[in-house]
């Protein structure tokens, strides 16, 4: 007798079976289509990242797992695959019509699911709720498959989307894990840092103002790590693109790795967008500057980090050298 985590695994892996079983078939060849051709995907990396498809009506899935396979219904609505209707009684396919990313946990176990749409329906993206076996808090996308890659190169990359990490192990970049479209939380570094041992972490957010914020909330999450060196951060932001399968569409795989190897540390990034866009020969934006500089700079524990830190910052500020070394080390 299989206990009830037993059976949602069995549940979720079977759902996974099925969907992949349906991009074979004439229903899902327009999502095998964007696949192949839209997303220029090949066949090897759909079977190794087991893609599949949740055929359009509403109750396909109910149909196969409770009537056909009889799982009772209220475990298969517990492993997040349907939902109950409002008004009527029964239930219908929370995915449907869409295209199927299956999500492991570390031990690739298939614990939830993510579904794209295939055309402008909204939402883009449709995830499996928060059951008992899915915590998005607390799961990166492609840990399982990215973690032997993570220990091997000892350095981390997270990305925003599902499609992110698949255009990078397609690459053969295999180190890249994605957050599941929430804030990363500390949690979720801290699950990094155990296949680490120089605890080297690349965050590479979509360049769009979205992205900026989520590298800034993340940071924020970690700021405490950082500060203390448990973890080194480093934050890379693609040029003139917006996310990294964007990128590997138009680049090689190499042009990459160079970007990750010239990703600046988390508070030369930092500084950098604080300077930003500022004159900084007027005396009311180099005052901000170094201001929100020195804040940046005060929390760093290790007094010799933090002086190099300072001499770093000084040169970035480039003019009067001196001067704004004192100044820095008046403001903290
Ligand atoms: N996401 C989500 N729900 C949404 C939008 C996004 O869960 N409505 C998550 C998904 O995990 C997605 C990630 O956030 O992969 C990044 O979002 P976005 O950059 O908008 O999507 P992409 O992954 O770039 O999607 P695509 O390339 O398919 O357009
Ligand atoms: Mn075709
Ligand atoms: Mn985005
Ligand atoms: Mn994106
Ligand atoms: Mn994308």
């Amino acid at each position: 007798q299989l206990s009830v985590r037993e059976q949602l695994y069995e549940i979720l892996a079977l759902t996974a079976k099925f969907y992949e079983h349906a991009l074979a078939q004439p229903q899902g060849h327009g999502a095998l289509n964007y696949l192949l051709h839209d997303r220029q995907m090949r066949p090897e990396i759909i079977q190794q990242f087991q893609l599949g498809y949740a055929p359009g009506g509403w109750s396909t899935l109910h149909g196969y797992l409770v009537e056909q396979k009889n799982y009772p219904v209220k475990l298969v609505e517990q492993a997040g695959l349907i939902v109950p209707r409002k008004e009527n009684s029964g239930y219908y396919d929370r995915f449907r019509d869409r295209l199927m990313i299956p999500i492991w946990d570390t031990q690739g176990r298939v614990i939830g699911f993510g579904g794209r749409a295939l055309g402008d329906d909204k939402p883009k993206y449709l995830n499996s709720p928060e059951t008992d076996l899915f915590d998005k808090g607390k799961t990166l996308y492609g840990l399982d498959r990215a973690k032997a890659a993570i220990a091997k190169q000892d350095c981390a990359v997270v990305v925003e989307g599902y499609f992110d990490v698949i255009a990078l192990h397609a690459a053969g970049i295999t180190n890249a894990v994605a957050s599941l479209g929430t804030a990363l939380s500390q949690y979720q570094v801290k699950m990094l840092l155990r296949y680490t041992e120089h605890k080297k972490i690349v965050f590479n957010f979509d360049a769009d103002g979205a992205g900026v914020k989520a590298a800034e909330r993340a940071i924020g999450e970690v700021a405490s790590l950082a500060y203390q060196d448990a973890v080194k951060l480093h934050i890379l932001n693609i040029p003139n693109g917006k996310d990294p399968d964007d990128f590997l569409k138009i680049h090689a795989a190499a042009d990459y790795q160079k970007l990750l190897e010239v990703a600046p540390r988390w508070l030369e990034w930092q500084i950098q967008n604080v300077i930003g866009g500022r004159d900084l020969s007027k005396a009311g934006h180099l005052q901000e500057v170094t201001e929100a500089i020195a804040k940046l700079l005060g929390s760093i524990t290790n007094p010799s980090t933090r002086t190099d830190y300072i001499k770093e910052c000084a040169e970035m500020l480039s003019l009067g050298k001196s001067w704004r070394v004192r100044q820095l080390e008046e403001d903290l």
